[in-house]
């Protein structure tokens, strides 16, 4: 197995709708280790092809303290309601996160590794988030690109936390709620956390 540097935001290939993969055979499974370890080495939570500069529809999720998953020419069967996401991340797009509308089921078809049709079902948890961000992947989208705003994409400092808007800090503006919290209004979690994906 071989940790593969990850590709950035700025890179074509996470922009190119990715191609389906024809036969899951040893190489694909190989691939899939490599991508297993890319993403644990990164601490994600989720990794697809395209991050390693792979072409192709395959996605692997790590989720926590549950055998990684791997899922050839996902698309995605079923998804609905709607939940507001405080800081999703992406290992493409280091040093950010994200507040995102998300669905709050989600159904996930796919190829396992012996190439069988398999179904992956997720209700409001971190999965169901992971689900729709790696199916994304594969078809050149990025969480980015599913902001209602661009205030919604908040920089991290070097340790992992959001950093104040450059200027008026202190000054009551449009939006001060709590007063004890110096992140902008709307971001509240955007803390150190391994959920790159
Ligand atoms: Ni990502």
């Amino acid at each position: 197995m071989t940790i593969r540097p990850i590709r950035y935001l700025g890179d074509p290939i996470l922009r190119k709708p990715a191609k389906k993969v024809r036969k899951v055979d040893d190489s694909i499974r190989r691939l899939v280790d490599d991508m297993i370890e890319s993403m644990v080495a990164a601490q994600g939570v989720g990794l697809a092809a395209p991050q390693i500069g792979v072409g192709l529809r395959i996605v692997v999720l790590g989720m926590p303290e549950q055998e990684p998953l791997a899922l050839i020419n996902p698309t995605v069967a079923r998804r609905s309601g709607e939940r507001r996401l405080d800081a999703e991340g992406c290992l493409s797009v280091p040093g950010y996160r994200g507040a995102i509308t998300r669905s709050r089921k989600v159904t996930v078809k796919a190829l396992d590794l012996d190439g069988k049709l398999v179904r992956v079902k997720a209700d409001d948890d971190l999965l169901a988030q992971a689900l729709e961000h790696e199916v994304d992947h594969v078809n050149g989208v990025l969480y980015v690109d599913r902001l209602d705003s661009p205030d919604d994409l908040v920089k991290l400092d070097a340790q992992g936390w959001a950093q104040e808007p450059d200027g008026d800090a202190g000054e009551a503006g449009a939006g001060d709620s709590t007063g004890d919290d110096e992140r902008p209004a709307g971001v509240t979690t955007a803390g150190p956390s391994t959920d790159g994906a």
